[in-house]
């Protein structure tokens, strides 16, 4: 995958960078309760700065779908950018015309500008040339470091790309170059875990990777449909019993395909779902009464699936094993996390994860900083899991 990053800029002294980050930051009281995506963009950001542009941060913060939202103002996110940054930022009400010209006026060499959301712009969505066009004209140069808004082709997010030289951010970079050792030129054999409640919302992530890795671990709520479609009784489990041939379908495909697909055998179950309930129980998957659920994998299959890690070289990950957020049926989710983790750092295995709940479940289990690569995206991780081309990735790429 050949794609231009900073090292390729030449002198940028007082050249006006137009870098699309992603600030859409989860917040609660009017400050972020999560700056991971601040920090991953600082690098980027920095290196700019310190090489003497001048640089002017695109970014969008929700949905509002084309026009202005008093509540949905970049400017909200200000305060939190500065104080990763350690550094004084401009705020500019607009994305293009005289009053960014006069901004880049003000700012000097290395200072740094956060235009206004891009999506109260219609023209963003729509991916628009001529309101690209309009953005690129206050720029000398594009920089897209917004890997998890890379699944929209918006024009911040692919349109720029087609009206200033576009280059790469050190986090998409980074994003990129792990995401191809991890499903693009992996290192063989490589074991997928597929985690989360429904099979309906991953059905293209395990139709794809069935064909590319030779382990597919499944867990979560998304097992019991598949333990259901080969005629386990399940009892009240979350379970999609519509979607037996789907599942059926994807075993039969990873048969084909050579690919060893690992349900849980042993499971811990519950009459009611909450903590520690007193029903709860460990038994085989064949064992579980009609008024009990599924709520994590059991420590037989846990400790066999640890094992499967140990053969791999390579592991993608996405969602996780059981109900984690409640004790004890984060069990399994902490205990496969921690031996990937270690794995990882024994140096036998190339590890990334991805995706909402995994990001928080493998920070639950204290291991994000023993992955290989954890990956801050949601819906961008999912669609490049299901195998699409990225229209953020491909315009750099091109
Ligand atoms: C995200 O929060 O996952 C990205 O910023 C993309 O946001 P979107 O789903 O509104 O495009």
């Amino acid at each position: 995958m050949a794609f231009k990053t900073l090292d390729d800029l030449g002198d940028i002294t007082g050249k006006v960078a137009l870098v699309r980050v992603d600030l859409n930051l989860p917040m609660k009281d009017g400050s972020a309760t999560d700056v991971t995506r601040v920090e991953a963009v600082k690098p980027t950001i920095l290196e700019l700065a310190d090489k003497g542009a001048k640089v002017l941060l695109l970014a969008h913060f929700g949905r509002p779908k084309g026009q202005r939202h008093s509540t949905m103002s970049t400017s909200f996110v200000q305060g939190d950018v500065e104080k990763v940054l350690d550094k004084e930022i401009m705020f500019i009400p607009e994305v293009m015309g005289p009053v960014v010209d006069q901004s880049i006026g003000i700012l000097r060499n290395g200072d740094i500008g956060l235009l206004d959301n891009i999506r109260f712009w219609p023209g963003e969505e729509a991916n628009d040339p001529e309101f690209a066009r309009g953005i690129a004209a206050h720029g000398d140069f594009y920089v897209n470091d917004a890997f998890s808004a890379a699944h929209r082709a918006h024009a911040s997010t692919e349109g720029l790309a087609h009206h200033l030289p576009a280059y790469a951010g050190r986090a998409m970079e980074a994003e990129l170059k792990a995401l191809d050792a991890a499903l693009g030129t992996p290192e063989p054999p490589v074991a997928a875990v597929v985690g989360g409640a429904k099979v309906s919302t991953k059905l293209d992530v395990l139709t794809n990777l069935v064909g590319r890795v030779q382990h597919l671990i499944i867990g979560g709520g998304m097992a019991n449909t598949f333990l259901a479609a080969k005629g386990v009784d399940v009892g009240k489990s979350l379970c999609e019993h519509d979607l037996a041939d789907t599942a059926n379908r994807v075993m039969d495909e990873a048969e084909h395909a050579g690919c060893t697909v690992h349900l849980p055998y042993d499971v811990v179950v519950a009459k009611e779902f909450a903590a520690n309930p007193p029903s709860l129980r460990t038994c085989n998957v064949h064992e579980v009464a009609a008024d009990e659920m599924i709520l994590d994998v059991g420590p037989l299959a846990i400790e066999a699936l640890g094992d499967v890690l140990k053969t791999c070289r390579t592991l993608v990950w996405n969602g996780p094993m059981g109900a984690f957020e409640t004790e004890p049926f984060d069990t399994a989710t902490v205990a496969l996390a921690k031996t990937a983790a270690a794995l990882t750092q024994d140096g036998s295995l190339t590890s990334v994860a991805g995706g909402g709940d995994t990001v928080a479940a493998l920070a639950h289990a204290g291991v994000k900083d023993d992955f290989t690569f954890v990956s801050t995206a949601g819906g961008a991780f999912l669609e490049w899991m299901e195998g699409k081309d990225l229209p953020g990735v491909a315009a750099l790429t091109a």
